[in-house]
This record gives structure tokens, sequence and C-alpha cells, in this order.
């Protein structure tokens, strides 16, 4: 497996370990593109998308309207075709599978999409019965109903499952759509808006079913949406744009760096949202214990945050050992304020995984951080 270029911010400890177990991702991308129409009409949708969804990841995608979040959708769930790049899901490479092998994996698949097409002269229980039939045909029909009605009682329609979409309301009916799409406990999820037409406590009850779905059956879930409501959902948002993901960010982890980052002085002074920038263009570094991270007399390039593990810094040629660095703190900044050469070598004592920014975007945090304060005194002149 080749390492994602897409983000720079991913370490979740959990993805080492699902690496060292020989876990796969649920989905993975490369290269992926996408065209509409032909000759003249002929227009790209996609350009370039690398992505990877380990199993059991919730994935909030967000993005303009236009930018291609249906059509990506769409390609992963296999009602269109690859044409360009490569998409593999549920261990089957999409770009060269057959059809007999594409319709056993859309049975591993639960679609919730916003146009619900549910069956009006049947039952609630009866159209979520319907996707049970598709995917176990054969079946027992007692046992189909038992669980089909289970599952509403999990979205909170208990008392309807004999009624038909007409007795429902909106958001009832889309509970409905939400259940179908769940009851064959597939293994993906994709769902297109699903809680856009909720009101906050429906929302809550079926974001809290993905989760639970997800931590505790590993089923690996894409959320297109932009109800902002339920953001907290996710584990990672992936951003597009025109076509491309601008941003994949671990929420988590972003959170857990903006809060390291927020107690180191020098950057105590940082707005939230150039924290957010500055977290964004952090590079992940992973370090086995006894490595050299910088060596004094070095130049400085770089500044370093240490996410986990420990270091120590040695000095002099005795390479005397003056401090033991962990989790949250940093180095590396000496050099790069000054312009000085390194004036000691830091090296690991354990496994560790650093954050490094570049000089060049530690420069720019820096100073950012001075016009900030040069705008609070000049507030503060101005006041006098
Ligand atoms: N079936 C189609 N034929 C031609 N163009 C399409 C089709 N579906 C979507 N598009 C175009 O592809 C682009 C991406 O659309 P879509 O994937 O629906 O974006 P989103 O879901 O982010 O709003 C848009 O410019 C849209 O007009
Ligand atoms: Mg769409």
């Amino acid at each position: 497996m080749t390492a994602p270029t897409t983000n720079t911010l991913r370490y979740d400890p959990s993805w080492r370990e699902r690496l060292a177990q020989g876990q796969l991702p649920a989905i993975s991308a490369r290269k992926l593109q996408h065209y509409y129409g032909t000759g003249e009409l002929r227009k790209q949708v996609l350009y370039d998308n690398n992505l990877e969804i380990f199993p059991g990841e919730i994935i909030i995608m967000t993005g303009p309207s236009g930018s291609g979040k249906t059509t990506l959708l769409t390609l992963i769930g296999t009602l269109r075709r690859v044409q360009e790049g490569e998409l593999v899901v549920l261990d089957r490479p999409l770009h060269q599978v057959s059809n007999a092998d594409l319709l056993k994996l859309r049975r591993e698949i639960g679609f919730i999409f916003q146009a619900h097409n549910l069956f009006d002269s049947l039952s609630a229980t009866q159209n979520v019965r319907m996707a049970l039939e598709l995917a176990e045909p054969g079946g027992s029909r007692r046992d189909q109903t038992q669980r089909s009605k289970e599952m509403l009682e999990k979205v909170g329609l208990g008392q309807r499952t004999g009624h038909k979409p007409k007795q429902l309301s909106g958001g009832q009916k889309q509970r409905v759509a939400i259940a179908r799409g769940l009851v064959h406990k597939p293994r993906l999820v994709l769902a297109d808006e699903p809680t856009a037409a909720l009101d906050e406590l429906s929302g809550r009850t079926v974001v809290d079913l993905f989760r639970k779905m997800a931590k505790e059956e590993n089923v690996t879930i894409i959320i297109v949406t932009h109800d902002n409501r339920i953001l907290d959902v996710a584990d990672r948002i992936v951003n597009l744009v025109d076509g491309s993901i601008r941003s994949d960010v671990l929420v988590q982890e972003a959170a857990i760096v903006s809060q390291m980052l927020v107690k180191c002085d020098l950057f105590k002074h940082l707005t939230p949202r150039s924290l957010a920038e500055m977290a964004d263009r952090l590079q992940h570094e992973p370090f086995e214990t006894g490595a050299e991270v910088i060596r004094e007399g070095g130049v400085g390039d770089k500044f370093y945050l240490i996410r986990q593990g420990e270091v120590a810094v040695l000095r002099g040629s005795e390479r005397e050992q003056i401090a033991t660095l962990g989790e949250g703190d940093f180095f590396g900044e000496m050099a790069l304020l000054t312009g000085h050469p390194r004036n000691a070598s830091v090296v690991t004592l354990k496994d560790t995984v650093l954050y490094s920014l570049s000089q060049e975007h530690f420069q720019q945090a820096i100073s950012e951080q001075a016009s900030f304060e040069t705008e609070i005194r000049n507030s503060l002149f101005d006041r006098q």
C-alpha cells in the first residue's frame, strides 16, 4: 500500500495498529477521475482523488453544491462505472471487477439517498423488508419481518411499523429509508444528506445508531451532509472542492494538535483560525528509537511538536543530556527564531511520532501572531 498523498494531519494511534495487523482499508481510491458526457460536451468532474477509509470509520463529506460529492458516492457504491484511476471497495477493485462480483458487493452496501423512493402501497415494515429480500433471497419471511420491525424501532418508528408512506411525515419517511438502508447489516453505508429532513431529536437518534454500528460492528459509514448539527459524529471530515479533495482532517486529531499548539508559549496568541491552518500544515513524521532528529551545529529548517513518545536533548562534545521531552513538548524553534545553527542534538528515546512545520510556515505563524499583537496594541492605543 502506498502512502496517501492527500492528508498531512493523519496520525491516529489506532491507524498504526490497524496497519500492523495488516488491516486493509474498506475503501481506497487512487488518482480517481470522472467525466460526464462525450465529445465536446465531455466535462471532467472528479480530478485525481486519493482517499483511504478504514473499517469502522465514519467520514463526513462536505463541499459546495456541484463539487462532485454525489458522483464520488455513487462511484464507491458501484452505481457508476469507474472510468479512470483505481477504486477498491471492500476488497474488490472496482476498476477491474466482474458484473457478478459487483452484484455481490452491492448487497454488502447500505444506501440512504435523498430521494427515498418508498413504495406507497407497502407498509413501513414491508418497505424495509424489501431490502432484506434483495440482500438475502430465500431467507425466512418471518425472520425478515421481525428484523425489519426491530430496525424501525431503532430509528424511533416502533409505533409506526404498519403505516404506509402517505400516513407518515417527511421525517418519518426519511427514517423508514434509513432503516431500509441498514436492515441487511451492510459493511458499508453510503448516505446522502440522511438527516436534512429530520428534527434535532430524530437526527440524533440516527447519528447515535450510525456510531453504534461503526464502533460495535466495524461498519464503515460515509455521510454527505451540510448538516453541521451532526459533524461531531465524524472521525474525519473530507472536504471536496471543484472535484478535488482539498482537506481530509482527522477531527479528533485536529482538536488534539490544536490543544497542544495552544499550550506552546510561542503560539498562545494565535487566533483559533491561524492555529487550525497551522495544524493543517504539520507533517507527520514517525521515528524509531535512537533516531537523531536534529544535530547540534546543523542548519535549522523545521520546528517539531512531539505527538507521542520521548526524546533526549543532548549538548556539547560529551553529548550531555540536558533535558528529556515528551508528548506535547516542542523543540527546534530556537534556530528558526535566531537564524543560528542548532544549539543541541535531539535523539528519540522511544518510538516517537513528531509533527514538523517548515521554517516558512513557522515564520508565517509567528508573524501572523506579531501582526495580531500589533493589532491589539493599536486598538488599545486608539481607544485612549
Ligand atoms: N448525470 C450527469 N450528467 C452530467 N453532468 C452531471 C451529472 N451528474 C452530475 N453532473 C455534474 O457533475 C458535477 C458534480 O455533481 P455532483 O456529483 O452531483 O455534485 P454534488 O453532489 O457535490 O452537488 C456538477 O457540475 C454536475 O452538474
Ligand atoms: Mg449531491
